[in-house]
Formats: structure tokens, sequence, C-alpha cells
């Protein structure tokens, strides 16, 4: 396995709680597990996706009556994995350490379906601000699963400086850079980066979204989560917290939810207008990683070269992989973004 076990022994993001429902399981990837979710009469359920009789892919099985039914034999499987009918056979003595399932943790918070793989993750997952914030309108986008890992891409959304070269004319400029302070603050076990400045950025989408910027921070929630939040004068304007939910060593699994103030206008043209924005900025970021990854596939590794703008050095490495980094705040560096 080739994650980190920080990574595999906490809390994940695999689907929508909308999108689990009706007889129909959903299969999903985490850290290289198939996982097949349904809908049960306690709750979603999340079953391996693999028949404990035959190993026939559980998620090519249909829900009935709350408990998931293989298609080989048959066999019936309940949110807890008990296995609840062999058919043809009858069901008093079925012996359940035998028969049963290997059943998931499951919660659902949010709209979002959060599973582990392992018992050493809590009780609970973790959280960042404003997750679940009754005051602010909330949306999810999610985007099906992307090439690249994980890891790139969460370094990808912690890293200014390729935002106005890749995203030229939607986010920043290449051609009209604006004066920037960066200033890092570890937390010991995350870290963020605040970007400061005078005006908003020139790219299309700060000038239809934004009335006023002051600074954007963008804080690493490790393993898997980003939240960047833009504020303005008037208080937070933005706050979009990005999960990447590690599928297979070479794809992931991009969720994102936008979490805007109350009043300014409403929610779904908001949302509307995020998307329109978004689509092509996420298209570039999309490609990037996935070509990124053809290349270290091509020469078997990654092999990166730390340059003057990657003022977060090997901090995110070392986050992702459970350690901590010394809390404190690092010395502000100007720059043109
Ligand atoms: S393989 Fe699933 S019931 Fe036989
Ligand atoms: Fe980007």
């Amino acid at each position: 396995m080739a994650f980190p076990d920080a990574v595999t022994d906490d809390w994940h993001m695999v689907a929508l709680a909308k999108d689990i429902r009706g007889s129909t399981v959903r299969k999903v990837m985490l850290c290289n597990t198939p996982i097949a979710l349904f809908r049960s009469a306690s709750g979603i359920a999340a079953l391996i996706d693999r028949c404990p009789h035959r190993n026939y892919p559980l998620s090519e099985g249909r829900v009935e009556n709350g408990t998931l039914s293989c298609p080989y034999h048959g066999w019936r499987f309940a949110a807890d994995g008990r296995c609840v009918e062999v058919p043809g056979c009858p069901s008093a003595a079925l012996p359940q350490a035998k028969l049963a399932a290997q059943p998931m943790r499951v919660v659902e918070r949010a709209g979002a379906v959060f599973v582990n793989l392992s018992d050493a993750a809590p009780d609970e997952p973790n959280l960042p601000p404003d997750f679940d914030n009754p005051e602010l309108d909330h949306f999810w986008w999610q985007q099906g699963t992307w090439q690249g890992r994980a890891f790139d891409a969460i370094e990808n959304v912690m890293d200014p400086f390729h935002t106005g070269h890749l995203h030229h004319g939607f986010i920043r400029r290449r051609d009209r850079r604006l004066p920037v302070r960066l200033v890092v603050t570890s937390h010991g076990d995350g870290i963020e980066m605040a970007i400061e400045q005078d005006a908003p950025d020139l790219g299309l989408m700060s000038r239809f979204l934004e009335r006023d910027r002051q600074r954007s921070i963008s804080r690493y929630y490790p393993p898997t989560i980003v939240q960047a939040r833009w504020e303005g004068h008037t208080g937070l304007t933005l706050c979009v917290t990005a999960i990447f939910t590690p599928a297979t060593d070479g794809s992931f699994t991009p969720f994102a939810r936008f979490s805007t103030r109350r009043g300014f206008a409403p929610g779904w043209l908001k949302q509307a207008a995020i998307r329109l924005f978004l689509a092509p900025v996420v298209a570039q970021d999309r490609k990037a990683l996935a070509r990124q990854h053809a290349t270290m596939a091509l020469f078997g590794n990654p092999r990166f070269v730390e340059g003057p703008g990657d003022i977060l050095g090997n901090r995110l490495q070392r986050l992702w992989s459970g350690q901590h980094v010394p809390p404190g705040a690092d010395e502000g560096v100007t720059a043109e973004l």
C-alpha cells in the first residue's frame, strides 16, 4: 500500500448522501480498496466490495428490503455485514462468523458520506470550521474520479503561483501580476498560507464574484482537506472546502463544498455563477494533474525541485505522512501573483 497509515487510518468522504438511494448500489474506491455503498433501513451502509462466498463484487448487486443481495448466488447481507439469507438453505442456522461480509464504519455529515477502513480512526471525522454553519448558504460540487495523486492535488490548491499562469484570465493574469504578501503559519497538525493584497485579483472570477478583497487564506487539514477562505472588508465572502479522497495510487475523487454569506444574492444565483466560472479552472487543473501524473508514471517516480515560490517546502508532505510541523509563523514573503 502506497499510502501512509495517517491516510488509510482516517475518515474519508466517498460520496454525496443524495447519490445513495433506491435499489442501486454505488461502488467507490478508497485507498485501493473497493467499497459498496447502499441505503439500508438504518441509514447508509458500507461493505468491502467482495462477497465472502465466491468474491463476486457486491456493488453489482441490488438492494432488497434494505439488504444487499449478491448477483451470483443471491446471499443477502445487512448493513452490519450479517448474512441474512442463503437462498435455498434454511436461514436459521447461518454461521455468521464465517458468512458475514466486511462492514465499514460510515457516517453522514452535511450531505456527505464518510467511511473509514480502520479501527484506528476517531469516532467522528474531523471537519473544518463552517462546514455545516447554518448561517451560510452551502452547495456541493463533484466531478467523478481524476487521474493523479491526491497529494499532488492538495499541493495544487495550496500553491498560488500557478493561478496566474495556468488559470490566466480566469483567476489571475500572467501579464498583469499584482504585488502580494504571503504569510505561512504552521499549526503543528496543519498549515496555512495567507495572501494579503490591496485589490481583488484581475481574473474574471474575482471581477464578477468578489466585491472587495483583503486576504485569502488556504489551510491544509491533513490528510485530505484544504479550506480556502476569501475575506473582504465586510468579512467572509467565500469559503471553499475541498476534499481529495485517494481512490487508488494514481487517482483521486475530489469534492468541494462552497459556502457563502446569506443575503448578497440568492443561493441558486451564486451557485450558478460559481459553477460557470469554476468549470474552465477545474478543467485546467484536472488536465495539469493528469499530465503531471502521466510523466511521473513514465519516469517511474516523482522527482521534484523546490523553486523560490515553493515556500511550504516539504511541510505538506510531512503533514500528509502524519507528522507534525513546528508551529509558528514564517517571515512574510513578497511576491507578484
Ligand atoms: S459469490 Fe456472492 S453469493 Fe456467491
Ligand atoms: Fe489551480
